[in-house]
């Protein structure tokens, strides 16, 4: 048994949690550039927390200059165990509607301007990904979700753009009507990858704003509506997120999907004689 400690990557007002004991942002230097922002560090109901505002306090990083290596390392340094991101999509899904919750299970990448691994020079690792989130973590972010009030799909193929433009009606129609995507955003990848690549069990709660442009009633994605959405679920995210120290306990067995040993079949550089 080790103890859990929780990361969750999200947007500003996350981690305004009412009741997080000793809290205190951290600066966390790593190797690969400096993170987004400094960690908000505390523990909530005996378990330790740590918040990374994803695109840094006043959202100083657009999708593609997010340092996700450097943020995925900064929490592995600080002994985080688990990673909940949670961040903002469009919907594919007539189903899927502004204001719902989905715990996504897929990904496909489409990014294209990212450093994606930590290998590559001198080490060589090639990890799993056929299931790139942690059905531990998904169950217990789907019962945190459902017990905040929040309409909530379990799984979902999430469609990961370079961005910072929105898709064009015709990419928007290929990846909803060919590719079968429910959700788009842009900033689940490269993270899910590297979260695997640094053993760290990792689920993603993607919450709808937004029906991208492929739906005949709704318009193009306006940034406003986005924010307003947002907003007007920020409470129920907030709780979400605070129910999830008691969900997964203070006490960590070993991940029984393995996320937490994903190198030990992975690495095939010789280690040095
Ligand atoms: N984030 C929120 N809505 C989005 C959309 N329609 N496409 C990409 N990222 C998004």
């Amino acid at each position: 048994m080790t103890r859990t400690k929780i990361g969750i990557i999200g947007g500003s007002g996350l981690y305004e949690i009412e009741g997080l004991e000793g809290a205190e942002w951290i600066s966390v230097d790593s190797p690969w550039g400096a993170p987004s922002d400094a960690l908000l560090s505390g523990t909530l109901d005996g378990v330790e927390m740590v918040f990374l505002p994803r695109h840094g306090r006043g959202h100083v990083h657009s999708p593609t200059t997010v340092p996700y290596r450097a943020n995925i390392d900064a929490l592995k340094r600080v002994g985080v165990t688990d990673v909940f991101s949670v961040s903002a999509c469009g919907s594919f899904r007539e189903e899927m509607a502004p204001g719902d919750f989905v715990i996504v299970d897929q990904f496909i990448d489409r990014t294209v301007a990212r450093e994606k691994s930590f290998f590559g020079t001198g080490c060589t690792a090639h990890v799993a990904l056929a299931h790139p989130t942690c059905a531990r973590l998904s169950d217990a972010a789907e019962t945190a979700a459902r017990g905040a009030g929040i309409t909530t799909h379990r799984g979902g193929t999430y469609l990961a753009m370079e961005g910072p433009q929105f898709s064009t009606l015709a990419e928007s129609k290929l990846y909803r009507e060919v590719w079968g995507c429910d959700v788009i955003g842009m900033t689940n990848m490269p993270e899910a990858k590297l979260a695997r690549e640094a053993e760290l069990c990792y689920a993603s709660v993607a919450m709808v704003t937004d029906y991208d442009s492929w739906h005949p009633d709704h318009g193009e994605v306006d940034v406003s509506e986005v924010i307003k959405t947002l907003l007007g679920n920020a409470d129920k995210a907030r709780n979400m997120v605070a129910a999830l120290p008691g969900l997964l306990g203070a006490e960590r067995a070993i991940c029984p999907h393995g996320c937490d040993r994903a190198l030990d079949t992975a690495i095939m550089t010789a280690p040095e004689k």
